[in-house]
């Protein structure tokens, strides 16, 4: 496992002992909730967005108008997803159609399932949190498997809505609305549901486990602050440093994987049997 500048990943007594102090903290906290970005995903194959390796640093961003361009001509939009001329597309889909948990993402499913998580917030669009078995999962992004009416809201599997090449865009099938893939676009507004569920998470939390995430994309780089700023902790786990290290209350240097199972074993030893 590589670390900051490729340096091969070494679980130091320094940083196991940071990491059995931030499990202290997790499982001391009244209320933790965790937050994830692409970095989790980095070790099941998926590529980040920004920095070494980066979708966009590749491709470079794509514009910011992806919403109301849909708006404007969503058959055409349609035609797009189903058969993509857009290299960074063709490469997320391939990689996220591929992926499959990794060890970062089971350690967070049982930290939930011991009762030290209440919810997760990902911006992961690739499904992998509710692939490893996390049942409190926002995706604040969307999800790349599901479809979304702009109508009604409503969310569907691929299978319960007909699509017909002939025929774009597909239809809602309870309101007739226009059906779109259930992922935010650039310039679209983050669905008020999910937006509200995760503002609730985060106004009650007092501790915010943040994984994997360069934390510049809002609003959910104001998470951590705003947990903060109600006198909680923030925990980061991220081999380089972010836009919140400074802030945070302790950050694990290392990657998802490692880290989080390292942080899980420590919980579990700190935690009675019988509390579980
Ligand atoms: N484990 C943990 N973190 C890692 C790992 C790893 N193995 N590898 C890289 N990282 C860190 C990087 O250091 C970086 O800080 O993950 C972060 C990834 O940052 P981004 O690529 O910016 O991803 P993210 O923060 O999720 O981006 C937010 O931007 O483009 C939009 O919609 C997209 O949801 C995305 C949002």
């Amino acid at each position: 496992m590589t670390g900051p500048s490729d340096t091969p990943f070494a679980l130091t007594p320094g940083l196991d002992a940071e990491i059995r102090a931030a499990a202290e903290t997790l499982v001391r906290a009244r209320r933790a909730v965790a937050l994830t970005g692409a970095g989790l995903s980095v070790e099941s194959g998926i590529p980040p967005f920004r920095g070494p390796g980066g979708i966009w640093t590749k491709y470079g961003e794509p514009p910011m108008d992806g919403y109301q361009r849909f708006l404007r001509d969503p058959a055409e939009a349609w035609r797009e997803r189903l058969s993509p001329r857009e290299d960074w597309m063709r490469a997320l889909g391939e990689a996220v159609r591929d992926a499959k948990p990794n060890p970062g993402h089971l350690a967070l499913a049982e930290l939930e399932r011991r009762g030290h998580l209440a919810a997760l917030i990902t911006q992961n669009i690739d499904d992998l949190h509710r692939q490893a078995g996390h049942v409190q999962v926002l995706e604040i992004h969307g999800n790349h498997r599901l479809l979304r009416c702009l109508a009604c809201n409503a969310r569907y599997e691929p299978h319960a809505v007909p699509i017909d090449p002939a025929d774009l865009p597909p239809r809602c099938p309870q309101c007739g609305g226009v059906v779109k893939g259930d992922i935010v676009v650039f310039g679209e507004p983050i669905p008020a549901d999910v937006l509200r569920a995760c503002f609730r998470a985060v106004e009650s939390a007092d501790c915010m486990l943040v994984a994997g995430t360069s934390a510049t994309v809002y609003p959910a780089a104001e998470f951590p602050y705003e947990v903060l700023r109600a006198g909680g902790v923030v925990i980061e786990v991220n081999p380089d440093e972010s836009e919140l290290t400074r802030a945070a209350t302790i950050s694990l240097r290392g990657p998802g994987g490692p880290v989080l199972s390292r942080l899980l074993e420590h919980a579990a030893a700190l935690t009675p049997p019988e509390a579980v």
